[in-house]
């Protein structure tokens, strides 16, 4: 393990009623054992005024699901990091379910992670790659142009403040998750790339792996040296597995 704080969060997706989001942000944050993880959930945006109730004084932080790349205006559907900054630290950004779904491309998510350090906020930058691109032999490629794009977007001296998930689309909800062999080469590889901008601020940039990340596996990634956390999906909507996990994290 690394000697960066690890990150633990919570990805929530379009699940669980609103009594459910605040019955589960209450015990993660009544269970949250002692430990050095920073840990972060992320509802859906009608639920982060609940769930923030919730959390207050706790040290579970609060995050978005995306943010526009937009400061305001007539974008109808969005929600603007200014507006989610009072309510959330960090924001993911470029979900490969929001790439698909939404058709968001590398830049507008490199624009989307500016939006939220603009805010004050931590963008949660995701990247990965299909298993045909994997199959290929051009993950590292991939990933790196990924990378690439998000740091073009950013100032240079915000590089230290962002946050990259490294999650293999093919990993994501399927059971299948990358081994940690795997994914510690992608990690060191997007730190590298980090550090080809800025050599100190890739010292302290966190790296999550995420796809099908449990209980019973976070810990073998968060051995390797450069994976410092876990997004975390399916295993982040029920409190034991949660809490195991930020467990594993020390
Ligand atoms: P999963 O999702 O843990 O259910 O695979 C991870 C994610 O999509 O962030």
């Amino acid at each position: 393990m690394s000697a960066r704080v690890p990150l633990i969060a919570g990805n929530w997706k379009m699940n669980l009623e609103e009594w459910a989001a605040v019955e589960l942000a209450g015990s993660i944050a009544d269970g949250l054992p002692n430990g050095r993880a920073d840990v972060v959930v992320c509802p859906p945006f009608p639920w982060l005024t609940p769930v923030s109730a919730v959390l207050e004084g706790s040290r579970v932080a609060l995050g978005a699901q995306d943010c526009s790349d937009e400061p305001s205006g007539a974008y109808t559907g969005q929600v603007s990091a200014t507006m989610l900054n009072g309510l959330c630290r960090f924001a993911i950004v470029g979900h490969s379910e929001r790439r698909r779904d939404c058709c968001e491309s590398d830049e507008l998510v490199g624009r989307k992670a500016n939006a939220a350090l603009s805010a004050g906020m931590t963008p949660i930058a995701c990247v990965g790659e299909s298993l045909d691109v994997r199959d290929a032999g051009n993950a590292i490629a991939w990933v790196e142009a990924q990378v690439d794009a998000i740091l073009a977007a950013i100032p240079g001296d915000a590089i230290g403040r962002i946050v990259i998930a490294y999650e293999p689309i093919w990993a994501i909800g399927t059971g299948r998750s990358a081994s940690p062999d795997d994914a510690e080469e992608v990690a060191s590889a997007i730190r590298a790339r980090i550090a080809e901008a800025d050599p100190a601020a890739a010292e302290t940039v966190r790296i999550l792996y995420g796809g099908s990340a449990n209980a019973a596996n976070a810990a073998s990634y968060l051995d390797t040296p450069n994976i410092d956390g876990l997004l975390v999906g399916g295993a982040s909507l029920k409190t034991d597995s949660f809490l195991e996990i930020v467990a594993a994290a020390g």
